[in-house]
């Protein structure tokens, strides 16, 4: 296949060459994982290979920037205490990397297709590139702010389902269970009668990119981190929709529950999740 994107230099070049070697290495490694630990609860995994990627990753990008700051998944304690503040300290520079290795670890561990690679880069505090690559499907995925939104050099763009019923919604299951759980169950019994299907396809971040690209009409999901959704949600803009947190404010980079759609049935979504009580911002 063609180079992974049309123009792109310096950053998103950058970006785009970490992600495609980290994807393959991933992709090598599938079935072959020999350490499987937990993180903040059973279902919270983290492999070696989460961990080497990361580092590898953060290689990649440190030879070009050694002055960046890069704020990785695995490089975080667990806990999103841990990731608010490292956060913060990070929203001081100018040039933020926000990196999740393996977005879909569980599915990665199944031998579940369905995972990526998520980069993006925070330019004083704006999302200004964003880099999501699925090395099952050979998939890159490419945003560039104000420069539109690509998979392999073609343009993405939103769907344009405007009403409820006609949509192919996502929705993720994180592993925080206590907080999530009835946030979830109260989300799906607002939202599944509505809609012509729902897929919960365990990569928040392959999510946000088959919004950007049309395949899904919508996605929802609660107790994110920024680096399941940084890359994606600039996709997503990039594309034509729209995205904001899950009581319909604008997303900003510490935005932990998401709402992201071709735009048309966002507000649909927004008004059915705050109706059940399931925004995850009003439940205590
Ligand atoms: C997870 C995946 C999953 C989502 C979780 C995330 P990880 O990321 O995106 O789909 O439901 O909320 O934590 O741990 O596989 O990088
Ligand atoms: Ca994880
Ligand atoms: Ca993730
Ligand atoms: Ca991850």
């Amino acid at each position: 296949r063609e180079p992974y994107v049309v123009s792109s230099k310096g950053h998103t070049a950058v970006a785009i060459n970490a992600a495609a070697k980290a994807g393959e290495w991933i992709k090598s490694r599938q079935g072959q994982v020999k350490s499987l630990g937990t993180k903040t609860s059973a279902q919270d995994l983290v492999t070696e290979v989460d961990k080497g990627v990361e580092q590898m990753i953060r290689r990649l990008i440190q030879t070009h920037y050694p002055d960046h700051c890069i704020l990785g998944e695995e490089g975080v304690l667990p806990g999103a205490d841990e990731a608010t503040a490292a956060l913060e300290e990070v929203r001081e520079n100018e040039y933020l990397w926000i990196v999740d290795p393996v977005d879909g670890t569980t599915n990665f561990v199944h031998g579940f297709p369905f995972y990526c690679v998520s980069i993006a880069l925070v330019i004083r505090g704006e999302l200004t590139v964003g880099v999501i690559y699925d090395p099952i499907r050979d998939e890159m995925f490419v945003a560039e702010k104000g420069k539109g939104a690509y998979v392999h050099g073609v343009p993405t763009a939103v769907s344009a389902e405007t009403e409820l019923g006609g949509s192919l919604v996502a929705m993720g299951f994180p592993p925080d269970r206590v907080f999530a759980q009835p946030v979830n169950m109260a989300g799906l019994q607002s939202i599944l009668p509505q809609v012509r299907g729902i897929r919960a396809g365990g990569s928040a971040a392959l999510h946000l990119a088959y919004v950007a690209a049309g395949r899904v009409d919508g996605y929802w999901e609660v107790g994110l981190n920024p680096w399941d959704c940084a890359a994606g949600v600039l996709l997503v803009l990039e594309s034509g929709g729209a995205v904001t947190d899950t009581q319909g404010d604008p997303y900003d980079i510490s935005t932990r529950h998401v709402v992201a759609s071709n735009g048309q049935i966002h507000q649909a979504m927004v008004d059915s999740l705050k109706a059940a009580d399931a925004t995850g911002l009003t439940r205590s």
